[in-house]
């Protein structure tokens, strides 16, 4: 800002307004008329150079004081004949609203750029941190499981969760009385549709959907429903991933193969295996299993402050059972239209809840489907 400048152009309208008072006249108006744009100009360039509030004022306050030039050339003008006097009043008096509205602008501008630096936020402090979602732990699990078959070539699909009696226990070979498809283990939905009870009908339709029989190595994640009376450890929907691997020459070292690689992945790698016969009408021979405790790497026993105590997670076994399994049986294949001298194959199905429950030391399923974060968070 320039003080010294409008000292300047005041002691020019001074000067030029003497002048005219001793002598009025056209000749002499000119120069006054001149100091008075001047005088405009040098508080325009003031105001609009000032950068602060108090700048601005300082600038205001020396252009409109009472004892200025503006203002005497205004109160000087008494005695001047009246056409005269109508002309100087008329320019001074525009060159005093004229440097009022580049004040008021000044003083807009200032404003605006005030309020732009109170919300500059402070880059230097710690950022807000945004809520961040992240999968459910059903789902982190699921993936997890998925991946490492994904891994050994297996590719995934899913099917409908509705299903008909021949997918879902017909074609996989469980009898017309069997116990699995009594009303109080299963839901059924109107019109004789059946809400599916394990992930075992996708095999059927997976086979099915070949055109010609053909190799399948594929897992099925999904959700099952079953009609449980609800407590910690069951819930009347819950979640399976199935696997399926069909081609020629498929064996029970096959399956052990894969789904010990599997659990050594899943698990660590020290992870033992082993396998118990077991009983499904889709499978023959029908196996469990059961991988070496991975709290106590399957001693039975844990070292506490208290000293040795029985695993609490094995209790005492050393063994967790993980997932049922099997080859797949002939019915099965003549179902879909495999020739059983052809085709053979393995099976596995095993529930994400009771894995999450075991590897986290969940101690109620009804958590998995409260959507409550205090728990969802943890994972
Ligand atoms: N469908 C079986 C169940 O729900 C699990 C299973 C799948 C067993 C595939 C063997 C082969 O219990």
């Amino acid at each position: 800002m320039s003080e010294t400048r409008l000292e300047h152009v005041e002691d020019a309208l001074r000067h030029a307004l003497d002048a005219f008072l001793g002598a009025p006249s056209e000749g002499a108006l000119a120069p006054v008329e001149e100091a008075l744009k001047a005088f405009e100009a040098a508080v325009r360039e003031a105001a609009g150079a000032a950068s602060s509030p108090a700048g601005l004022a300082a600038v205001e306050q020396q252009a409109l004081r009472q004892k200025g030039a503006l203002n005497q050339t205004l109160r000087s003008l008494g005695p001047v004949p009246g056409e005269w006097r109508k002309v100087v009043g008329a320019a001074a008096n525009r060159t005093r609203a004229a440097c009022a509205e580049a004040l008021a602008q000044a003083t807009e501008r200032l404003e605006a750029s005030g309020a732009r630096e109170r919300s500059t936020f402070d880059v230097t402090l710690p950022g807000r941190k945004p809520f961040l979602g992240r999968p459910h732990v059903l789902n982190q699990v699921r993936d997890e499981v998925v991946g490492i078959f994904r891994g050994m070539g297996y590719s995934v699909a899913e099917n409908r969760e509705v299903e008909d009696d021949h997918h879902n226990f017909g074609a996989l070979n469980f009898g017309p009385h069997h116990p699995a498809r009594d009303a109080h283990d299963t839901l059924f939905v109107e019109g004789g549709a059946l809400m599916r009870t394990h992930t075992s009908p996708v095999q059927i339709r997976t086979l099915e959907s070949q055109t010609e029989p053909s190799p399948v190595r594929m897992l099925f994640p999904g959700r099952v429903y079953r009609a449980e009376q609800i407590d910690a450890t069951h819930a009347s929907e819950f979640h399976q991933v199935e696997g399926l691997y069909v081609d020629r020459g498929v064996s029970m070292a096959h399956l052990k193969g894969a789904l010990s690689e599997w659990a050594r992945a899943f698990f660590g790698a020290r992870t033992r295996t082993r396998f118990r016969p077991s009983y499904f009408p889709f499978t023959e021979p029908s196996g469990e299993m059961d991988v070496s405790c991975f709290r106590c790497e399957g001693s039975g026993r844990r070292k506490t402050a208290e000293g040795e105590v029985r695993c609490n997670l094995c209790k005492g076994s050393g063994w967790i059972e993980i997932l049922g399994c099997g080859m797949v049986h002939p019915n099965v294949f003549r179902a879909v239209n495999y020739d059983p001298e052809v085709w053979t194959g393995f099976a596995f199905g095993m529930g994400i809840e009771r894995i999450a429950m075991l590897r986290y030391g969940i101690s109620d399923i009804r958590h998995f489907l409260e959507s409550d974060l205090n728990f969802l968070e943890q994972f």
